[in-house]
């Protein structure tokens, strides 16, 4: 029985031995498993006489008793020592600080219409809203878009399956119907600027089918092309912060307005030198413009013999470009955070 000592011993050293629960478990196997080497001590018994067998069983039940709490102990460690490893690298530091919430902001498109609207109430402009789905009547041809005319097909406009008294609705191309919404509504003197979303089906460097217009309209008595020009003036100076901002007006065609011009911008980044943005012109081109054409007047009922006026209309986006140097239009609108968050 010497043997039955030195399993003990042995299976305590290989117990020891084991780093990890698995370990463990084939060491249990070993030796106290149905074919473990303790278990098979038991089927010597058969062979002692039946004085011995009860001692020699009892031995070998101890033995195994022994080995178990061994086992237990070691089982016990292991089991503390695999806690405390997850607990070490599983562990959650509520003392980190938290991401935050980062506070939202105005897209640059709206800072530039807030912008846009303060300078012209600060020159005694109204501010007007019209609808985004128009007519052709306030679109086109109060507008004095001949039905023929190539311009309203240069438009690209998206038309809508709906139809209002047999004609279609369209997405309106610029806020040039508000004018006539306006001048209908309250008639002459009025002053206003409309500001708002404008359609067009287009997509490229400097054109998204969604973008902004600026309108802006003034009918009184007396009024010349000269007051559009000072208008103008004080407004792209005070616009881009700059007084030593020219004009420069180029004869044009718009159907509404005769003459109608398109106004450029002293080149902001070059001093007139030349550089890519006015194409080495040292001219950069900002918005269309001009007196309004009589039959405009006419068709909202204002006397062209009594009344005169101006009207403009420029692109939102254009002039955010310009005022932040964004060189593609259509990352106003691709909702990149890494572009938005500059504005904020
Ligand atoms: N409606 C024109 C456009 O979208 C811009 C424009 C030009 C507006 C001349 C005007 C104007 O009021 O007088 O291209």
């Amino acid at each position: 029985m010497d043997n039955l000592e030195q399993l003990v011993s042995e299976a305590e050293s290989a117990i020891a031995a084991c780093q990890d629960l698995r370990a463990l478990d084939e060491a249990r196997v070993r030796y106290l498993g149905k074919k473990g080497v303790i278990t098979e001590q038991l089927k010597s018994l058969g062979r002692l006489s039946p004085e011995e067998r009860p001692k020699t069983g009892q031995r070998i039940n101890d033995a195994k008793q022994r080995v178990a709490a061994m086992l237990d102990e070691r089982k016990a460690v292991l089991e503390a020592a695999e806690l405390q490893k997850a607990l070490a690298s599983e562990t959650v530091d509520v003392t980190l600080p938290g991401r935050g919430e980062l506070p939202g902001g105005l897209h640059p498109s709206m800072r530039i219409m807030d912008r846009i609207s303060d300078l012209f109430r600060g020159m005694g402009f109204g501010i007007e809203t019209g609808p985004e789905i128009e007519d052709e009547f306030h679109n086109f041809d109060a507008l004095n878009f001949k039905p023929d005319h190539p311009a309203r097909a240069d438009m690209d406009t998206f038309y809508l399956e709906r139809k209002e008294n047999g004609k279609p609705l369209l997405l309106r191309t610029h806020t040039s119907p508000v004018q006539i919404r306006a001048m209908r509504a309250r008639g002459a003197p009025i002053r206003i600027v409309a500001l708002g979303r404008t359609y067009r089906h287009d997509y490229d460097v400097t054109h998204t089918p969604m973008f902004h217009q600026v309108e802006g309209l003034l009918v009184d008595r007396g009024v010349s092309m000269a007051h559009l020009r000072g208008i103008l003036t004080t407004f792209m100076q005070r616009f881009f912060e700059r007084d030593d901002l020219t004009l420069r007006f180029r004869p044009s065609y718009f159907p509404f307005v005769e003459p109608g011009a398109e106004v450029d911008i002293s080149c902001l980044f070059c001093e007139a030198k030349g550089c890519r943005v006015c194409k080495h012109t040292g001219w950069i081109e900002v918005l269309g413009c001009g007196m309004v054409h009589p039959n405009v007047l006419k068709a909202v009922d204002i006397d062209p013999e009594e009344f005169s006026g101006w009207a403009f209309g420029m692109g939102v986006e254009r002039l955010g470009m310009l005022r932040y140097g964004i060189n593609d239009i259509r990352m106003n609108y691709e909702n990149d955070l890494r572009f938005l968050r500059q504005f904020r």
